[in-house]
Formats: structure tokens, sequence, C-alpha cells
């Protein structure tokens, strides 16, 4: 088994098919230009087929497809379907903005895609224009409702929790979630990447996002971590039975049981989402490195890993966003939507 340093598996890895998104997020994409990946970069769905099965082959058991938002890449149930045959993968995941989801969700059933992970921070159309400049809530809401009636499950909901943006929105997305069987996840607003707009006082922590649904509903008690202790959400039950996720990357970060790395549509492999360097796996690839010669790169690398990007944010004193925009123009690399969330 491939081990870093601090003893932590390589189990999971986050696949990026494209850097594009069709929304603009103020977590995540706030600005007005942005620089893309090169297209002739991009790995063709041959090389990200190769590169699955040496990580797989590396020890990793699911992958997760992210973007920008990957279904903006053409014919990705034809990825799907490569990917969900590469023996020894166990997880085959996808996390979407939910827009494209009402026509592909079926098709992407079809050709093996396990299960959904659709972002939505808040139920109200006007707040999604304002928030993530888009005008496609509706078409969210029913890609959502298509990935359930496709079978793609366990269904979660991601909702990024911003102060004075959709934090009095808590209880109403947990109830959507409980009406069209999904899970619903809300995440601290990270220091990360493309944040360039993150202050502190604009985070809810976990304790008061525990304590907001325990007043809501009456009590929140927390569950057992399951058969996955690498999970990033901690997971609590409301009184009628209904399970919420909480993930506490900013006041509680799981960097200690982190298993996961995430590559860039270019071929740019990071260890942790934080990590100013990634090792470039386009250029062995595409020069005719041999699957033992790929896997020997990625074994060294995991074996010399020593992140705890969002650990090391805890102590800094006067905390702010990771990057200036300056230097995320100059490498959209460090972006979270080149990175995959
Ligand atoms: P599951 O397999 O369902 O547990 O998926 P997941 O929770 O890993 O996937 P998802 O794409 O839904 O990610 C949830 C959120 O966790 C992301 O949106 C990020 O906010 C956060 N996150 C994901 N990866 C990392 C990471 O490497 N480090 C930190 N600190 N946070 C992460
Ligand atoms: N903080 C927390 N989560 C973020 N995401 C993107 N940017 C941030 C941020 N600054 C997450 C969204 C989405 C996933 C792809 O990435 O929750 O679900
Ligand atoms: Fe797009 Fe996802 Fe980033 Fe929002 S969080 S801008 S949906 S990549």
């Amino acid at each position: 088994m491939n081990l870093d340093r601090h003893g932590r598996p390589l189990r999971s890895l986050r696949l990026s098919v494209t850097d594009r998104c069709n929304f603009r997020c103020r977590y995540c994409m706030p600005e007005e230009e942005y620089v893309w990946l090169p297209r002739s970069s991009l790995l063709t769905f041959e090389e990200l087929e190769r590169v699955a099965r040496v990580f797989v082959a590396a020890g990793v058991t699911g992958i997760r497809l992210t973007g920008g938002e990957p279904l903006l890449r053409r014919r990705l149930p034809e990825l799907v379907r490569r990917l969900a045959r590469v023996p020894g993968l166990e997880d085959l995941a996808l996390t979407t903005n939910g827009t494209l989801l009402a026509g592909a969700a079926a098709p992407l059933a079809e050709a093996g895609l396990r299960r959904v992970t659709v972002s939505l921070d808040t139920l109200r159309p006007e707040r999604a224009e304002a928030f993530a400049r888009t005008r496609l809530h509706a078409q969210v809401l029913e890609g959502i409702r298509a990935a359930a009636a496709a079978g793609l499950r366990p269904l979660k909901l991601n909702a990024v929790v911003v102060r004075g943006f959709n934090d009095d929105e808590l209880a109403d997305l947990v109830r959507f979630g409980r009406d069209v069987g999904a899970e619903v996840r809300f995440i601290e607003y990270m220091d990360v990447g493309g944040a360039t707009g993150w202050t502190m006082d604009q985070v809810v922590p976990r304790d008061e996002i525990v304590a907001r649904l325990a007043t809501a509903f009456g009590g929140a008690e927390p569950l057992p971590a399951g058969d996955d202790p690498s999970a990033p959400a901690e997971r609590f039950a409301l009184p009628d039975g209904t399970s919420v996720g909480v993930i506490a990357s900013v006041s509680a970060p799981f960097c200690g049981r982190c298993d996961r790395s995430r590559l860039t549509a270019d071929g740019t492999w990071f260890t942790c989402l934080y990590a100013a360097e990634g090792v470039d796996l386009r250029e062995p690839l595409r020069r005719g490195a041999t699957d033992e010669e790929l896997g020997a790169l990625v074994a060294a690398r995991w074996a010399a890993r020593t992140d705890r990007g969002a650990e090391a944010r805890l102590h800094q004193r006067h905390r702010a966003a990771l990057y200036p925009l300056e230097a995320l123009r100059r490498d959209p690399h460090k972006e979270m939507h080149t990175r995959g969330g």
C-alpha cells in the first residue's frame, strides 16, 4: 500500500475534466475574467482512462469527476463508461452544479456512474442569480430530481454556508433534501483558490451550524463515522431521522485522515487542495512513459507527501484569502475551479 509520511493511504482521486464553469459562485469564481487552461493541454478520454488505471494500480479505490463544471465536457458518459470498467475501481462519483443534469442523469447512470453530489447553496432563484450569476436555478432543481429518478444514490447536496447570504436557509435546505431523498451537507466557506473575497467573519463554523439545526429541529445528534473514516463530512441525525453532514474544512480540518489527491484537466497532480505545486503527469504521459514509470512517479510523490494544508491555515494569525488575484492570474492551477473543489 502507498502510504505518505503521515501514514495516510492514497485512496481517492478527484479527476477534473474541465476548468470551465457556467456559474460564477462568489466563493469560487468571483472575478469577471479568467485565464483558462489551453485546450490542447486537456487530457483526452484515452489519457484520462490510462491515468485512472495507473492510480487504481497505486491504490485508488474511488474516483470523483469534477470541474469546473464536469458536464460541460462533451460526451462525458463516454468517459464514465471507460472508467466504470477499470478493474479495482469501487466507487465512481460526480460533483456538479446540476444545470445540465436533467438531460445527463439517465445516460450517466446507464454508463456506470454510481452517485452524484450537486451543489445547492440556496432555494431562492434571485439569490442564486446574485450569488452565482446564474438564471438556471430551476434547471438545477430539475437536475436533482432527475438524478434521484435515475437511481444515482446516495444523492448529496452541497451547500457552502456564507454568513449574510444563505445562513438563514439551513432548515429549508434540509427539508428540501429530505423531500427529494438527498443528504444535505453544509460546508464551511474556505479561504482556498479563487476565493478572493474570503474573510473569517463570513464563515459559519460547524458548531454554529449544528446549534442552529438543533434549534430549528429540536435536536441534532452526532452519528458514528461509519465505514469510511476519511470522509470529510461529520454527520448528525435530526429527531425525525433525517441525516445532515457538516464539512468543517476551516474550523476542524480533516487533514489528519485525508487520503485524497486531485488531477487538473491538463494532467497536473496535486496532493493537497492547498498545495502550491503539482506534479506534471501530462508530459511523461505524452512522451510515451510506461504505466510502470507513471506508477513509480505517483508512488514516489505520495511517499514524500507531508501536506496538511487546511490545518496549517488554522494557525495563521491574520487570516485572509490564500492567494492575491495576480498569483491566480499567473498560475490558474491555483484556482479551486481548476483543482476540482
Ligand atoms: P464523498 O465521497 O461523498 O465524501 O465526497 P466528497 O465530500 O469528498 O466530495 P465533494 O465534491 O462533495 O466535496 C465536498 C467538499 O469538501 C468540497 O466542496 C470542499 O469544500 C471540501 N473538500 C474537498 N476536498 C477537500 C480537500 O482536499 N481538503 C479540504 N480541506 N476540503 C476539501
Ligand atoms: N469553500 C468551500 N467550498 C467550496 N467549493 C468551491 N469553492 C469553495 C470554497 N471557497 C466547493 C463547492 C462545490 C465544490 C465543487 O467545491 O461546495 O460543491
Ligand atoms: Fe462553478 Fe463549482 Fe466553482 Fe460554483 S463552485 S463556480 S459551480 S466550479
